[in-house]
Parts: structure tokens; C-alpha cells; sequence
């Protein structure tokens, strides 16, 4: 059937190369934590510890990455054979067919979306608190999404962030690169002076008890702050501007989300061993465990810190979807506009500037709490299928796959990894389930009414047809 028709490694090889090759593993590693430690942590592991997970917190981080480094294992395998923009999207239709891939693409438009405007709103809370402290106030109209019971309209700030990152991300992936590794270095020390700092304080009293609301809390808390680790997949959508895309594209993914793993889990136990964990159902718990011993000028600092760790996830997330987007729009299933390359800067420039305004529309304007998990259940998905992706690539093109990394104990590996996913995706509530189901049929409506008769296959031989 045609929804099926897949490409080939080959074919996916000849359709890439117009975008710039600068960057290298180090690059790469600064992107992956650029886009990992932000809002999950300097913001959700408060709400996470109060009321699900205890001082039991560390489990739920290690359990959130366990299954992480699964998923980061195969995509590995993925971004060393088909390295070209698009990730998960690109993926699957090597592996399973346009359709599917059509699914992945929509699904991580939703993520980096999603995420991207749900991170700019907590950035716009932090930015506010920050003025706030200066004796500055923004008035209550500009300060928030749409809410008539506060009286806010927009949300001024997070619209200019995305804006600016809108720009920045136009001028070019060297800057844009620069830009991002100043940032990483700035939010890594603001999390390094906390562990270092905090870890005086700590009294272990505070850990028991140890699991005060059982491992099933502990399970809910990992689905919580599973959005901590999201992030490392964007990595995968730079292929194209990889120098060395075969081995540099697994380094970056999973060196990134080791350097997180490690840190995640000490701040958690260092939080928890400071404030008693009752306490912490607040906004910026990072910052309020050290204004909690007195340390407020270190309190401050995380706030700045936190500033530069969102901006950073925001950076690559945005990055993500525009390469989605161009990818997506190349291959036809979208307006091809998307796919136009600026030839100063080599990027999509018309595929930036509607990521821009789309994120920065539904930032400023829709109060977005209810929608952030939305993210998570995508990023859940988008993980299932590319882990049992890698089975499906290893039965059809195996033979092709010279180089590069192999995922190990397949098809046990990919297995044990969609499973991990799929139970953490059972974890999250019923209103996010429906919020992901209308989203997927929207999709399929796109691509019935326009994808599947734009699709550039429609005019190639070059392609394996399933029956
Ligand atoms: N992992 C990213 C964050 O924590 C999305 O903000």
C-alpha cells in the first residue's frame, strides 16, 4: 500500500547535504545537555517530591532514566545509520513506511512544540520573579497567558524570549552553537555550586521515610520528571550539521544524558536531605532549599542559572522543530516553502520563522499548565516506536548498515525499551491521553487530505513497497 512506502538508507543518504557541517562531538554534547536540564529540574522536582515521590525522588530520576539511556541506545543506532534532520521522523520511514513516519513527525511536532512554549512560560515566571527582586513589576496584562480572572492577556516575555531565539537561530547552527556552550557552562555551574553547597546542609533525617507514599508514588514521580530528561533526542535532528554524523551523533546523545543522569540524581538527594520534602510543593524548588538555610545570594544565582538553563532548552527545542519541519516539508508531506534554505545563513530560514511564531502564538496566550504533559506522553511514544524501530531496520535493511553504532541484544534491548516507555505513558492521567489521541487525528486528517498526494515518493522509483 502507498501509506507504507518506505525509503531506503541510500535514498535517504542522497537527499541530505544542503545544510552547513560544523558541528563536532563537544558540540553535540553541549546541545544534548543544553536542551536536558531546565524546567524538569530547577521547577517539577518540587511538585514531584511533595506530593509523589517522597525523599524517594532518586528513584523516581534513575527510573525515568533507565529508561532514557534504553531509547537513547537505539536512537543511537538510528542517528549513525540515517543521519539526516528529522530524527525519530526520519527514522521510521526507513524503517517502517510513510505513514508511521508522517505519526512520528506529528508526534514530535507536538513535543518540541509543547515543550518549548511550556518551558518559555516558566521562563517568563523566573524572568518576573527576577524584576520583582529589582523593585520592577510588568503590568499584570503582559505578565501571563490569557486567565480573565487575573486580568492577564499576554505573555509578554515569553513571547520576546522566543523571538529572540527566533533570530539567533536564523543567524546561523555555528552561532547558534556558541551561543548555546556559553549557556551550558553558566547553568552547569549554578547546578554544581548547589550539590557543592548544598550537600552542608543536608540532614539526613530528612530522607526518612525513605518511600512515604510507596513505590507507586515513586512510579508517578518518574513519569513526572521523565520531562527532565527530554531533550536528548533533539540532538538527532542536527545529523545533517554533524561533521562526523556516524560517530559523533551517538557521543553527543549519550554523553549528554549521562552528564544529566549523574547530576539529576545528586540534586534530588541533595534537595530532599536539606528541605523536608512536605515543603518543597513550590515553583523554584532549587532556589528555595538554599533560602531555606540562609543562603540567598546563592538562591539568586540559581534563579539566573535557572534563566540561562531554560533559555538553552528553549534554543534546542526550536532548533528541533525547524528541522523537523524543513525535513518534513522535503520530503513533500508539507508545504515545501518550509524546506528553503537561506544561502547566507544555511538554514531554513521560512521553517524557523513559523516554528517562531507558532510556539510564540500558543506561548502567549494559552495558559498552558494543563498542556505540558502533553510532552511527555509524545516524547513516550515517539522513544516506543523508534526503540522497536531498530528491529524493524535490522530486518529490512541490516545488510545496508555498514558502520557506525549497533544497538546490543536486540531484539531483548529494544524490547525491554518500548516497554519501559509504554509503562511510564501509563502513569500519566486519562486528560492527557485524550489530548494525545484528538492531536494523533488531526494528524492522520493532514495527511489524508493533503500529505499523501504531495508526497515526493509520489514521483520516485527509488522506493521498497510493503504489500
Ligand atoms: N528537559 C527539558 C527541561 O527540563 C525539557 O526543561
Amino acid at each position: 500500500m502507498d501509506i507504507f512506502r518506505k525509503k531506503t538508507v541510500e535514498s535517504v543518504d542522497e537527499t541530505a547535504g544542503k545544510l552547513r557541517r560544523t558541528l563536532s562531538a563537544l558540540d553535540l554534547t553541549a546541545l544534548g545537555v543544553g536542551a536536558i536540564i531546565g524546567t524538569g529540574i530547577f521547577v517539577l522536582t518540587g511538585v514531584a517530591a511533595a506530593v509523589h515521590a517522597g525523599p524517594g525522588l532518586m528513584i523516581s530520576f534513575v527510573i525515568a532514566a533507565l529508561t532514557c539511556v534504553l531509547s537513547a541506545i537505539c536512537y543511537s543506532e538510528f542517528a549513525s545509520s540515517v543521519p539526516v534532520s528529522g530524527s525519530a521522523y526520519a527514522y521510521s520511514y526507513v524503517a517502517f513506511g510513510e505513514i508511521i513516519a508522517w505519526i512520528l513527525g506529528w508526534d514530535l511536532i507536538l513535543e518540541y512544540g509543547v515543550a518549548a512554549a511550556a518551558v518559555a512560560s516558566g521562563w517568563s515566571s523566573y524572568f518576573n520573579g527576577l524584576l520583582d527582586g529589582f523593585g520592577l513589576h510588568l503590568p499584570a496584562a503582559l505578565s501571563g497567558a490569557y486567565d480573565a480572572s487575573k486580568g492577564s492577556v499576554i505573555n509578554l516575555p515569553a513571547v520576546i524570549i522566543i523571538y529572540v531565539i527566533t533570530y539567533l537561530l536564523n543567524r546561523g547552527i555555528k552561532e547558534t552553537a556558541r551561543f548555546n556552550g556559553v549557556m551550558v557552562i553558566v547553568k552547569l555551574i549554578v547546578v554544581l555550586l548547589f550539590i557543592g553547597v548544598g550537600a552542608f546542609y543536608v540532614k539526613p533525617s530528612n530522607w526518612s521515610p525513605f518511600l512515604p507514599f510507596g513505590f507507586g508514588g515513586v512510579v508517578n514521580g518518574a513519569a513526572t520528571v521523565f520531562f527532565a530528561y527530554i531533550g536528548f533526542d533533539a540532538v538527532a535532528t542536527a545529523a545533517e550539521e554533524v561533521k562526523r554524523p556516524q560517530r559523533d551523533l551517538p557521543i553527543g546523545i549519550i554523553s549528554s544524558l549521562a552528564i544529566c543522569t549523574v547530576l539529576y540524581i545528586t540534586v534530588s538527594l541533595v534537595l530532599t536531605g536539606i528541605v523536608p520534602y512536605t515543603s518543597l510543593n513550590v515553583g523554584d524548588p532549587v532556589a528555595f532549599a538554599l533560602r531555606f538555610v540562609d543562603q540567598n545570594l546563592l538562591a539568586g544565582l540559581i534563579s539566573i542559572g535557572a534563566i540561562a538553563g531554560m533559555t538553552t532548552v528553549l534554543l534546542v527545542m526550536l532548533f528541533g522543530m525547524t528541522r523537523l519541519l524543513f525535513a518534513i516539508s522535503r520530503d513533500g508531506l508539507l508545504t515545501k516553502k518550509l524546506s528553503k534554505v537561506s544561502g547566507k545563513s544555511q538554514t531554513p530560514t521560512q521553517s524557523t520563522w513559523v516554528t517562531g511564531t507558532l510556539i510564540a502564538l500558543l506561548t502567549g496566550f494559552v495558559p498552558l499548565n494543563k498542556l505540558a504533559n502533553l510532552t511527555s506522553i509524545g516524547t513516550l511514544f515517539a522513544f516506543a516506536v523508534v526503540s522497536v524501530g531498530i528491529i524493524a531496520l535490522r530486518r529490512n535493511d541490516a545488510g545496508k548498515v555498514k558502520q557506525g553504532f549497533r544497538v546490543p541484544w536486540v531484539p531483548f534491548l529494544p524490547l525491554l525499551s518500548a516497554a519501559a516507555c509504554v509503562y511510564l505513558m501509563m502513569n500519566l492521567q486519562a486528560i492527557t491521553w485524550i489530548g494525545f489521541v484528538i492531536w494523533m487525528l488531526i494528524g492522520l486528517i493532514i495527511y489524508i487530505a493533503y500529505g499523501k498526494k504531495h508526497s515526493a515518493l509520489n514521483n520516485v522509483s527509488n522506493i521498497d513497497k510493503l504489500s
